[in-house]
């Protein structure tokens, strides 16, 4: 089997001015200077992207986009597209954030022409899903999650997919300080490993990277790390502290 690159990716939601922004990024910079062994990224809000890139251009940190629009330009305020997110320096864009949904009106449909919009650029998409706590107690994880999955990847063929990873956030877990299990989230990984190798066949589910993502903190990060089906994580809170984001990065050390 392949041996699957891990990937640190951090959300920054909407935190940061542009100025805040760049200086943790050149923080982060100083931090991971030397790091080869994982893909790092951050996401700050589109204010903050070009000035950010600037001090990331020449560093191990990549830059990604927290939300695109599925049209390439046009009338449609407030909106900013796939390719304009490639233009300021993104290489990857952040899609269905469970934030997304539930105030956004995300929808599994919206979803999709998102990916597919950042796939035809050449932007990896990020594409999160999860479960809430009500979907967790009645038994429904594993059947929201095929829907998520299945759905939001409608009409895509595996050789489209090489650039995707699959964010696997529970929604309970986002922003509470309460993590899944190591088992928990393995259990879930392996779900979702499962379900891409039956929709598109297991060279892609060998390779696809499915990130963790919910309360992922410098001491759980290792355990989490441990999961054979979990190839790197999507954090928030933690991420907009550049030590605490480095000491996730460098997870193994
Ligand atoms: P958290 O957020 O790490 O603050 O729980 C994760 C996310 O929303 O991506």
């Amino acid at each position: 089997m392949e041996q699957r690159r891990p990937l640190i990716a951090g959300n920054w939601k909407m935190y940061k001015t542009p100025e805040e922004a760049a200086e943790t990024a050149q923080q982060l910079v100083e931090r991971v200077t030397g790091v080869t062994d994982v893909d790092i990224m951050i996401a700050p809000t589109c204010a903050a992207l070009a000035p950010v890139f600037k001090v990331i251009k020449n560093s191990p940190v990549a830059l990604g986009a927290q939300n695109l629009f599925w049209e390439n330009e046009g009338a449609y305020t407030g909106e900013i597209s796939a390719p304009m997110l490639k233009s300021v320096g993104c290489e990857y864009g952040i899609i269905g954030h469970s934030e997304r949904r539930q105030y956004f009106g995300e929808t599994d449909e919206t979803v999709n022409k998102k990916i597919q919009a950042a796939i035809q650029v050449g932007l990896k998409p990020v594409f999160c899903v999860g479960e809430t706590e009500k979907e967790r107690e009645s038994e429904q994880t594993f059947s929201v999650l095929d829907k998520q999955v299945t759905k939001g990847l409608v009409s895509l063929v595996s050789e489209q997919l090489d650039m995707l990873i699959i964010a696997y956030e529970p929604v309970w877990a986002i922003g509470t300080g309460k993590t899944a299990t190591d088992a928990q989230a393995q259990e879930v990984h392996q779900f979702i490993r499962s379900l891409v190798e039956k929709n598109f066949g297991n060279a892609l589910s060998d390779s696809i990277r499915i990130l963790y993502g919910g309360s992922v903190k410098p001491d759980n990060i290792a355990g989490l790390m441990s999961m054979p089906d979990i190839d790197g994580a999507l954090v928030g809170g933690a991420s907009l502290n550049a030590e605490s984001f480095s000491q996730i990065v460098k997870f193994k050390n």
